[in-house]
């Protein structure tokens, strides 16, 4: 990037994410499926003169800080994305930078499960990273991201999301081993399918907590495995026969956990393979199988997310459904046929009204390239 264009400033393109398969797996070490999307934040970004930080948000959120001076803990959640970044680019590469201006606006709705959090951390690591010439990589930016929201924001996260908005590529579906980072390339192709995002628009306040807890739950799972197989680092490639062979010193929830985790590991590897060959109706069976394991075997979903997903279950014309993302809230993700997906947002809609009194946001999504800068 020009020094030049450093002058100026530049607009950041970051976008969300979807995860086909492969939910709460990323932090077990297994395998995920998630794209990029064509929803993003937008974040402009120049250079003061000064160490001064100020940061504008379009929903009239603003403040700003010192960047010389260590940076602390806010209470008002939403600062924490960016100050979390900050002092993680800020460790790394102490002398190179400086105080900058940040004005965000955002297509991505809150708390939907489609990591609009991601995206503000991600555009915010890769901008600042140009802006100041920090010369990061990307796995350094997606870590330094991935930290922020351990280590400000609370959330124990995986590296999924950070990784799908930085290395998204339109119309490919990312197959990540979370472990490794090693990954490959699939293209998104589910014609005659289209991919239905049904954002019930609740967001119970479980999530964050209940997130660390199932974590804590999952290492507790693989510490009592390690007992007795020394050989296995991470939960997600425990067999399941492995897990059942010790059912009796695994507690109820936490074999739970387990097993749910092994079986959605092989899923996502299955899934891969199906999409691969075009047998999008069989991949379909397997995400109404991940959400049955999400809401009984590992208790992340609710009310609203079971009642978007059985709903599909009158229409053939939709293959695959299930709660996407953390949980307790947000998206379903749902593969609809072409000439079915109006009449599919419609009726859910309606049902969803009628049930429990709140508007459904059905979002129409398309893969797209990961974080942009863009000349301003
Ligand atoms: C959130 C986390 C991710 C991942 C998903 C569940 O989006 O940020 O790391 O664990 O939940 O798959």
């Amino acid at each position: 990037m020009s020094s030049k264009l450093n002058a100026t400033g530049i607009v950041v393109k970051s976008p969300g994410r979807i995860n086909l398969i492969g939910e709460h797996i990323d932090y077990n070490g297994g395998h995920v499926l998630p794209a990029a999307i064509d929803l993003k934040v937008t974040l402009k970004l120049c250079k003061t003169k000064n160490n001064r930080c100020s940061i504008s948000s379009e929903d009239g959120g603003i403040f700003s800080f010192d960047i010389k001076q260590p940076l602390q803990i806010s209470t008002t959640h939403w600062e924490n994305y960016i100050l979390g970044v900050v002092d993680g680019l800020q460790k790394k590469r102490p002398a190179q930078m400086g105080g900058f201006d940040c004005v965000i606006t955002s297509e991505l709705p809150i708390g939907a499960g489609i990591s609009s959090s991601a995206a503000l951390e991600c555009g915010l690591a890769k901008g600042l990273n140009t802006l100041f010439d920090l010369e990061l990589n990307d796995i350094e930016l997606i870590e330094i991201s991935r930290m922020a929201e351990h280590n400000f924001v609370g959330t124990k996260c995986g590296v999924m999301d950070q990784f799908a908005v930085t290395m998204g590529q339109k119309k490919k579906l990312i197959l990540l081993n979370c472990e490794s980072l090693e990954y490959q390339l699939i293209d998104a192709e589910f014609s005659p399918y289209k991919i239905v995002l049904l954002n019930s628009n609740v967001s119970h306040n479980l999530a964050s907590s209940a997130y660390n807890t199932r974590r804590a739950e999952c290492e507790q799972a693989l510490k009592i495995i390690q007992q007795e197989h020394s050989n296995y680092s991470f939960l997600a490639d425990v067999p399941e026969t492995v897990i059942e062979s010790l059912r009796e010193k695994l507690p109820g929830k936490i074999h739970q956990r387990a097993l749910y985790v092994s079986r959605e590991n092989s899923r996502t590897l299955q899934a891969a393979v199906l999409i691969q060959k075009g047998k999008i109706q069989e991949f379909g069976e397997l995400m109404y199988q991940t959400h049955l394991g999400l809401s009984k075997n590992y208790e992340v979903s609710c009310a609203e997310l079971d009642f978007l997903v059985e709903l599909t279950q009158n229409h053939p014309q939709v293959v695959g459904s299930r709660m996407m993302g953390g949980g307790f809230g947000g998206c379903t993700i749902n593969l609809v046929k072409e000439d079915f997906v109006n009449s599919f947002t419609d009726l859910a809609q309606k049902q969803y009204q009628n049930k429990f009194g709140i508007n459904l946001s059905p979002i129409l999504v398309r893969t797209s390239n990961g974080v942009e800068i863009i000349n301003n």
